[in-house]
């Protein structure tokens, strides 16, 4: 089967999470992705969070499967010409290094375009260019310290908190990923290469758009009604920290279900959506609630939203998050169990769709990873197992025109 991707190749100069994420998707729809890496030591996640002595981490696995791998000394003569004929065949160069590490190396912009004009340059940092901590190094919760994250997250009387989802690592490769494909669509119609930037900070900031909506409510009207401080608490002049509320229009909660004592998963979260409060009435054998004044109208309940919480509790008190479930479904009510990781990598029908993927490995053996989350009806992106280090040296320097005596003379010095 064709993909969408097939044809475009893109030097793959990421390390880390951010980068990878977003190279590793466009080899998933069909690039050809070559990660360049140093010579000996690659990409620092193969050696971290190792479960199996000497053998590639699932930190490094997971995050560049399909691509092929390249070992290039670019700061070596014999490694920069390399590269600049890389740069003369490719469509991308994506990077996510420190400040100013791909100029020091001699490949500016200026330089990239010069070798090749259709190129499209695509660059994660910390923070936007020209912003006053562009010098920052970033790693993910710096990202989202600086990005609002962490200031809106957790409970009102405990520090700021950083999220589990990796809102500054893999969420700024998405959005590089999202601009790569615009620069390409660009680029057919105008035969120009760009360069394309994401910083960590912008990319978590756009995921707390709604908290900056709620700075604003604050400021005009002094408080924020779907918050837990509401109507008891007190507000500053800040967006609170709102524990576990809902944080749209519809109040919600993490409620206790059966075994919550023992199991620190044993919870569903629960939302309260305005126009189901009679099926919620009815789900939980509340009928007197729906049409009673203190409880009918959103308005009314938010006074006192966490005695309803603790009427729900009750109610869950007898039954398993996924026995809960199986009853609220039927009633409309938006809600899931709080699943761990043993129960998703577990789930028949994350497997199915493959979401959940075992992948074979040539020296790990079997692993999982996560798969494509966009689903297509033209393309079941199928995914393969990441590189060795310098696994494809030899076939990418053949294809860029090299002898088998050069190829022999570039591991001498050590280019390769
Ligand atoms: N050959 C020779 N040198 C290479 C090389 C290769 N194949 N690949 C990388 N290098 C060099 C770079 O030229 C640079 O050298 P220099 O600093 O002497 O100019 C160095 O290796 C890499 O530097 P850097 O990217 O700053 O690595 P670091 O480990 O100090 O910092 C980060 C790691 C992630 C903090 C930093 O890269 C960063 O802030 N990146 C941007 C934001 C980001 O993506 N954060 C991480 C998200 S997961």
């Amino acid at each position: 089967m064709t993909k969408p991707l097939d044809g475009i190749k893109i030097i793959d100069f990421t390390h880390v999470q951010a980068g990878p994420a977003c190279t590793q998707m466009l080899a998933w729809f069909g690039a050809d992705v070559i990660k360049v890496e140093r010579p000996g030591a690659g990409d620092v996640t193969r050696s971290q969070l190792r479960d199996i002595p000497n053998v590639d981490a699932l930190y490094f696995t997971m995050l560049n499967s399909n691509k092929r791998s390249l070992t290039l000394d670019t700061k070596k003569p014999e490694g920069k010409e390399v590269l600049e004929r890389l740069v003369r065949e490719s469509d991308v160069l994506v990077e996510n290094f420190g400040p100013g590490a791909l100029d020091r190396m001699g490949f500016s912009w200026e330089r990239l375009k010069e070798l090749n004009p259709k190129m499209i340059v695509a660059s994660v940092k910390g923070f936007s260019d020209g912003h006053h901590y562009d010098d920052l190094k970033v790693y993910e919760n710096v990202a989202q310290c600086a990005g609002g994250a962490a200031s809106t997250t957790g409970f009102w009387d405990g520090p700021p908190t950083i999220s589990a989802a990796a809102l500054g690592d893999s969420n700024t490769g998405m959005h590089l990923a999202i601009g790569i494909l615009t620069a390409l669509i660009g680029r057919a119609k105008t035969g120009k290469g760009q360069k394309v930037a994401v910083s960590m900070q912008d990319s978590v900031l756009n995921l707390c758009r709604v908290k900056l909506r709620d700075q604003q409510r604050l400021e005009r009207v002094g408080y924020l009604e779907e918050y837990p401080q509401y109507p008891h608490g007190t507000f500053s002049d800040v967006v609170p920290r709102g524990g576990n509320a809902g944080g749209g229009g519809q109040p919600g909660w993490v409620l206790k279900c059966k075994g919550w004592e023992t199991d620190p998963n044993a919870y569903i979260y629960f939302t309260v959506q305005g126009h189901a409060w009679e099926p919620i009435c009815r789900a939980l054998g509340k009928p007197e609630w729906i049409n009673d004044p203190a409880y009918m109208t959103a308005e009314a309940r938010q006074p006192h939203i966490f005695e309803i919480f603790a009427t729900i509790e009750a109610w869950l008190a007898d039954k398993t998050k996924f026995e809960a479930v199986d009853i609220l479904r039927k009633f409309d009510i938006p809600c899931a169990p709080v699943l761990t990781m043993k129960e998703l990598a577990d789930d028949p029908s994350l497997r199915a769709s493959g979401t959940i993927v075992e992948v074979p490995h040539k020296e790990r053996g079997t692993y999982l990873t996560v798969g494509s989350p966009i689903k297509f009806s033209e393309l079941k992106p199928e995914v393969t197992a990441s590189p060795l280090l310098g696994e494809h040296t030899e076939d990418v320097l053949a294809g860029l025109g090299y002898t088998k005596q050069q190829i022999f003379n570039l591991r001498e010095v050590k280019a390769v």
